[in-house]
C-alpha cells in the first residue's frame, strides 16, 4: 500500500539543485496525491530558474519511479513569482518569518577581523537611523554579542510560548549567551546547533522588525554553509581587514554567499587605518583592500571602519559607539555604513 509517508520518504533524497538540503525540508513539496498505483506530486519554488525546474521535476520523478510499488508518476513543478524584490532562494515566501522584513548575515572568512564588532555597532546605527532592529547572534561556541551589548540575563516565555528576546540600546537580541551558564563550553554537534539556530529565528518573539542581523560564526565552512540555509537569509555583508592575506578570506566570504544563493550586499572594512594622537594617519594593516577586492569581485563596497580605542573599549564595556557616541569619528563611520546598507536595500 502506498502511502504519503512513503512517497515524501522518497522525496528527501532530492536535493535542491545546489544545495545540500532536500526538498522535503524546504517545505517546497506542496501535495501528494495518490490513486492506486499512480502518484502526482506538486513542488511549489519561487525564483528558480527553467532548468533548475527542470532538474527538479526530473529527479524526484526519478526518485518516486524507483518506489517498487510506483507504476506511474507525475511531477508538477510550479515556479510562482516571489512575493518580495530582493528575496533569494527556495525558501522565499515559505519559512519567511512573519514580521521580519529583512535577514542579513555578517560573515568574515577568518576570525578576529571584527565580525561581531560590525554586527553589533552596525544594529546600534541602523536603529540610530530609525529602523527596528534584532540581532542574533549564531556563534554557538564563542557568543560575544551579551558581552558588547552590555547584556545579560535569561529570555523569558511569552503566553505564546516563544522567546522574549532581551533588548539593549533599543536593539532586540538573542545569543546562544543567554541560555548556556557563565563559562560553560557549548559541547553540541551540528544538527542541535541547527535546530537551536531555527528556535532562534522562528520561536522568537521578534515582532516587527526591519532588519534582523545575525552574526555567524567565522569562517566560511560546512557550518557556516549550512547556517545559511538554514536561516532564511536575504542578504549578506562580508567583514574583512584591509591586507592582502585577509583578502583571500573575503573571496570565500563571496564563494559561500553564491553556493547557496545569499546576494552579498556588500563588503566593509574594518581596521582601515588608524590616527595618532597628533593627527598622524597610520595605516597599519594597509589600505584600501577591501574596496579593491570588492571592485574585482564586482560587489558593493559599504565603507571603512578605522582603528580606534574607543571602539574595542566600547566592545569590551557593552557600550557600542554607533549607540553610546554617534556623533564622535567612530560612531559616525558605523552609522555611515548602515546607510549604505540601508540605501543598498531600499
Ligand atoms: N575598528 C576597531 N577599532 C578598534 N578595535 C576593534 C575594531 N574592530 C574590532 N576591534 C577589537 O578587536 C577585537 C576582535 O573583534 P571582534 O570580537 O569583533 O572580532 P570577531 O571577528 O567577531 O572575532 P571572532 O572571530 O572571535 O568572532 C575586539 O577586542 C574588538 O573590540
Ligand atoms: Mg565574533
Amino acid at each position: 500500500m502506498l502511502t504519503k509517508e512513503t512517497i515524501t520518504d522518497a522525496l528527501k533524497s532530492v536535493k535542491y539543485p545546489g544545495y545540500s538540503r532536500d526538498i522535503v525540508s524546504f517545505g517546497i513539496v506542496k501535495n501528494i496525491f495518490i490513486s492506486g498505483d499512480h502518484v502526482t506530486v506538486s513542488v511549489q519554488l519561487t525564483s528558480a530558474s527553467p532548468e533548475v525546474s527542470q532538474q527538479l521535476k526530473r529527479e524526484a520523478e526519478l526518485a518516486l519511479q524507483n518506489l517498487p510499488e510506483v507504476k506511474t508518476v507525475r511531477v508538477d513543478v510550479d515556479a510562482v513569482a516571489a512575493p518580495q524584490a530582493g528575496a533569494a532562494g527556495p525558501w522565499s515566501g515559505q519559512n519567511k518569518v512573519p514580521g521580519i522584513h529583512r535577514v542579513i548575515a555578517v560573515a568574515s572568512g577568518k576570525g578576529g577581523v571584527g565580525k561581531s564588532t560590525v554586527s553589533v555597532n552596525l544594529a546600534c546605527a541602523l536603529q540610530k537611523l530609525g529602523a527596528k532592529v534584532g540581532l542574533l547572534d549564531c556563534d554557538i561556541y564563542g557568543p560575544s554579542i551579551p558581552l558588547m551589548m552590555g547584556v545579560t540575563g535569561k529570555p523569558g516565555i511569552n503566553e505564546n510560548e516563544k522567546m522574549v528576546p532581551l533588548e539593549s540600546f533599543g536593539v532586540k537580541l538573542m545569543s546562544m549567551g543567554f541560555l548556556v551558564e557563565g563559562d560553560a563550553p557549548v559541547i553540541w554537534r551540528g544538527p542541535m546547533i541547527m535546530k537551536t539556530i531555527q528556535q532562534f529565528i522562528h520561536s522568537v518573539d521578534w515582532g516587527d522588525l526591519d532588519f534582523l542581523l545575525v552574526d555567524l560564526p567565522p569562517g566560511t565552512g560546512d557550518a557556516q554553509l549550512s547556517l545559511c540555509q538554514t536561516v532564511p537569509l536575504d542578504g549578506g555583508v562580508i567583514v574583512t581587514t584591509p591586507q592582502e592575506a585577509s583578502l583571500g578570506v573575503v573571496r570565500k566570504g563571496v564563494a559561500m554567499f553564491e553556493k547557496v544563493n545569499v546576494p552579498i550586499l556588500g563588503i566593509v572594512e574594518n581596521m582601515s587605518y588608524f590616527t595618532t594622537p597628533n593627527g598622524e594617519r597610520v595605516e597599519i594593516f594597509g589600505h584600501g583592500g577591501g574596496r579593491a577586492e570588492a571592485e574585482r569581485k564586482g560587489v558593493s563596497f559599504l565603507g571603512e571602519i578605522p582603528l580606534y580605542t574607543e571602539i574595542r573599549i566600547g566592545g569590551d564595556q557593552g557600550s557600542p559607539v554607533a549607540a553610546t557616541a554617534p556623533e564622535t569619528a567612530p560612531g559616525k563611520a558605523f552609522i555611515k555604513v548602515a546607510q549604505a546598507l540601508r540605501d543598498k536595500l531600499s
